[in-house]
């Protein structure tokens, strides 16, 4: 198992730090894993003044798999656009062709007073948002700014989608609501979008393939509202890129712990990158303070997706199930009652957790 570690920018490094001290120990255990870190985003920027420098792009094209931090920081929100941050993890996405983004919004037992919303709205609560995450306004051309015949400035994106880019992520979002609750939700703006007109044909035409799985349509409105309302009703939620963009920071906060949440982007061979999905928290960045849990999660998805290795990725799973029962908590879900650790000693009880 070839993994490129792609720590980046602000707690970026030293949730991956932790991570990485779960994968040497199962590489201990005697799984085969190699590993080489790069930079990327900003610390791209400060190595090469590239977000996304040839020599990482290299490093992560000849892995199996890629673990990323988080990128992003004040410090480089004045440079031009192509140098920004975000742009290393948007180029990274499309060069490794990278189209399906598994978001889970999971409800740990243990958390359940975290969200925002009544309990009984979200208890076991359990959904996989699918993002495709290489089409739609995110990249479609043309864009730009431009002059108007009248002299005014007009920004312009397009958003579109081709039939095979959505039949493939369609593809995907129906095997994995195969294996888990059988039911998909296609989200769209098909009243308003000729995109989403075509998208609803597609995924219709995909859903004859998968007869045994319950397909429903919903505009992305509407969905944003049910997700607050009953968000219990979804299990697999099948979306383009700008709304999924959208629903799967809204599905985090149903579980109140956008630090518990890994993910996983995928290309059509499963060679994935993995990353938490929230962000790199600059205000936070050194101090020790960091949920290092949704990158330790990530390297357990990464087990399950990329290598196929499924007692590894439970194994992670329950390591950290336990920890949140011996009532350890980073400051981001702690409550009273509970022990507050730091990144580190969050790290470390995890490996010591992977024993069983
Ligand atoms: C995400 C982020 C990115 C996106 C940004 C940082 C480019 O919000 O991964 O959801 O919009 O895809
Ligand atoms: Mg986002």
């Amino acid at each position: 198992m070839k993994i490129a570690v792609l720590p980046g920018d602000g707690i970026g490094p030293e949730i991956v730090r932790q991570a990485v001290k779960v994968l040497k120990r199962l590489s201990r255990d005697g799984l085969k894993i190699e590993m080489e870190e790069a930079p990327i985003g900003g610390a791209g920027y400060d190595a090469a003044q590239d977000p996304l420098p040839q020599k990482t792009l290299a490093l992560a094209q000849a892995a199996d798999a890629v673990l990323l931090g988080a990128v992003g920081g004040p410090k480089y929100d004045t440079l031009p656009r192509p140098m920004r941050p975000e742009q290393g993890l948007l180029r990274i996405r499309k060069e490794l062709g990278l189209f399906a983004n598994l978001r889970p919004a999971l409800l740990y037992e243990e958390l359940a007073n975290a969200s925002s919303l009544k309990t009984e709205i979200v208890a076991g609560l359990d959904i996989m948002i699918l993002r495709e995450l290489t089409g739609d306004i995110y990249f479609g051309q043309p864009r730009g700014t431009r002059k108007t015949d009248n002299g005014e400035r007009e920004g312009f994106d397009t958003m579109k989608y081709s039939e095979s880019e959505i039949r493939r992520i369609a593809q995907v979002g129906f095997g994995i609501a195969r294996k888990r609750g059988r039911k998909l939700c296609s989200v769209d703006k098909a009243n308003v979008l000729d995109t989403s007109i075509l998208w609803r044909e597609v995924v219709i035409e995909v859903a004859k393939d998968y007869p045994d799985i319950e397909l429903s349509h919903m505009y992305v409105d509407n969905a944003a509202m049910q997700l607050v309302r009953a968000p219990k009703q979804f299990d697999v939620i099948l979306t383009g890129n700008m709304f999924g963009d959208i629903l799967s920071d809204e599905a985090s906060m149903l579980t109140g712990s956008i630090g518990m949440l890994p993910s996983a982007s995928l290309n059509a061979a499963n060679k994935g990158l993995y990353e938490p999905i929230h962000g790199s928290a600059p205000d936070i960045a050194g101090r020790n303070v960091a949920n290092p849990l949704a990158t330790i999660l990530s390297t357990a998805m990464m087990m399950r997706y990329t290598f196929g290795e499924e007692a590894a990725a439970v194994r992670i799973e329950s390591a950290v199930k336990r920890v949140l029962k011996q009532g350890l908590r980073t400051a981001d879900i702690h409550e009273s009652g509970m022990k507050k650790v730091g990144t580190e000693e969050m790290g470390e009880a995890v490996v010591a957790a992977l024993h069983a």
